[in-house]
């Protein structure tokens, strides 16, 4: 079998653009650890069933500092920054193509080409993505050397098993690792743009299904395959679980069971997001009236969630704090309900710390980091981030919402099973944000005569 294959190079391969950016976050990296071997792997392929995995999807701060594509990632690699006189030095290890006189190309239903598909030479990684490389079958002599090294444990066992255990400081190098994310640069923002513009087609793809989604027995399934076929096609994957909540399942905060019917005449709350192949994803919501129009009583909620967040936009800018956009939604929706008479005291009262009653219908934070990770930046200090002071060049979610619980008799009864959502990602500029996502219609007539346009 290992005869009569001809060779088959890849022709044409160049260097990604992701390469000038990488080496820099690897040289931030750098300094902040000399002298100190950095182990960062991309983690291992995670069993779903018997002998039937996930598909894989590298660590985030692995794709973060290689800027290997989904589509190129191999599991089990490892990336190491061994130090020099001055800096560091990548090696990527990998697990390299399988030649067509192994047995591993046949037998091998993990590596083997025969199974899964080419994989890059190692010369071809280091042309594509500017690291030198390895064959993996070398890593554990090259980190059973004793020397200082530090990692993310928790990802690779053969690294866990070689690297002794350094609690804390491992504690703070994936706080490091984390907040290396908090400022995107110019290769991230337009990642994140085309994240946003492949989302926003996807929910364009939602709507033109919406007329399938009625009357069918778990409608809301149609819409989020709907969804999921434009992540596959644009994309790498869901950035997350879609959630795809028609009428009083809006008011669960995650509901991606998405086995409801659909009505017209309700509300649908569509939170989706197109993961790219660089692995940056979306995170977009929407609550459409799934007739093309609001009635009254879930146009008042709309308006006033919608206002909710304009207020939120105009706190996104640098200087600002991170809690200051959170507080100036709440302003809004605290003052709402009490103007609609859901509130039973003032906003005034409500917005004390010690009270927060209108908190009963809106419940969640309206933002948090975007990225690589859909809830990104989780390591970093609060310092940098939730009491931290908002920079150019962070991404993040402005996200107000109000939910009616159909059982909450707290709520007038016209709003029960109301649940409604707004959620842009905006990108901190010099001088004040940019939504990245203000292309979707978000405004409630902008909504009505959108899905009038793909009706
Ligand atoms: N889709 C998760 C979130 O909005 O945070
Ligand atoms: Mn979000
Ligand atoms: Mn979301």
């Amino acid at each position: 079998m290992g005869t009569g294959w001809t060779p088959s190079p890849l022709v044409g391969i160049t260097a990604a653009k992701v390469l000038a950016f990488t080496q820099a976050r690897r040289e931030t990296l750098s300094r902040e650890y000399p002298g100190v071997r950095l182990v960062i792997p991309a983690g291992a392929l995670k069993v779903r069933s018997n002998d039937t995995d996930y598909r894989f999807r590298a660590y985030s701060a692995f794709s973060h500092l290689t800027g290997i594509c989904a589509q190129d990632t191999v599991p089990e690699s490892v990336l190491v920054l061994e130090p020099k006189k001055k800096g560091h030095e990548a090696i990527l290890f990998v697990h390299p193509r399988s030649p067509r006189d192994s047995e591993e190309f046949y037998r091998d239903r993990v590596h083997g080409e025969f199974w899964i598909g080419r994989r890059l030479t190692l010369d071809e990684t280091t042309t594509r993505y500017g690291m030198k490389t390895k064959d993996i079958a070398g890593l554990k002599k090259f980190l059973d050397d004793g020397s200082d090294a530090i990692t993310v444990r928790g990802q690779d066992a053969l690294v866990d098993s070689i690297l002794p255990k350094q609690k804390k400081k491992e504690a703070k190098f994936d706080t490091f690792l984390s907040e290396l994310r908090l400022i995107k640069d110019s290769f991230e923002v337009a990642e994140m743009q085309a994240a946003v513009d492949a989302t926003g087609r996807g929910f364009n793809d939602m709507i033109k299904v919406f007329p399938a989604a009625i009357g069918v027995e778990r409608g809301e399934r149609i819409i989020e395959s709907a969804f999921f076929g434009r992540a596959r096609l644009d994309g790498n994957e869901l950035g997350y679980d879609s959630i795809v909540a028609s009428g009083a399942h809006a008011c669960v905060l995650h509901w991606i069971r998405n086995d409801g019917d659909v009505r017209t005449g309700d509300l649908i709350l569509i939170d989706a997001g197109v993961e790219l192949d660089s692995l940056y994803t979306a995170d977009i919501t929407r609550t459409l009236p799934v007739n093309g129009k609001f009635t009254k009583a879930q146009r008042d909620i709309y308006d006033l969630v919608w206002r909710a967040q304009q207020a939120g936009f105009a706190a996104c800018k640098p200087g600002n704090r991170f809690a200051d956009i959170n507080r100036a939604s709440q302003q809004v929706l605290a003052e709402g309900l009490a103007a609609l008479g859901v509130l039973p005291i003032s906003a005034e009262e409500s917005m004390k710390p010690d009270s927060g009653l209108h908190r009963r219908w809106t419940i969640h934070g309206t933002s948090h980091m975007l990225g690589i990770d859909v809830h990104d930046c989780g390591a970093a200090r609060d310092s940098e981030y939730s009491q931290g002071v908002l920079k150019a060049g962070m991404i993040l979610t402005v996200e107000p919402g109000l939910y009616f619980h159909p059982d909450d008799l707290h709520a007038p009864e016209r709003l029960r099973g109301i649940g409604i959502r707004i959620e842009d990602d905006v990108l901190i500029t010099e001088t004040g944000c940019e939504v990245l996502s203000k292309h979707i219609p978000s405004q409630a007539d902008d909504v009505e005569a959108w899905m009038r346009s793909l009706a």
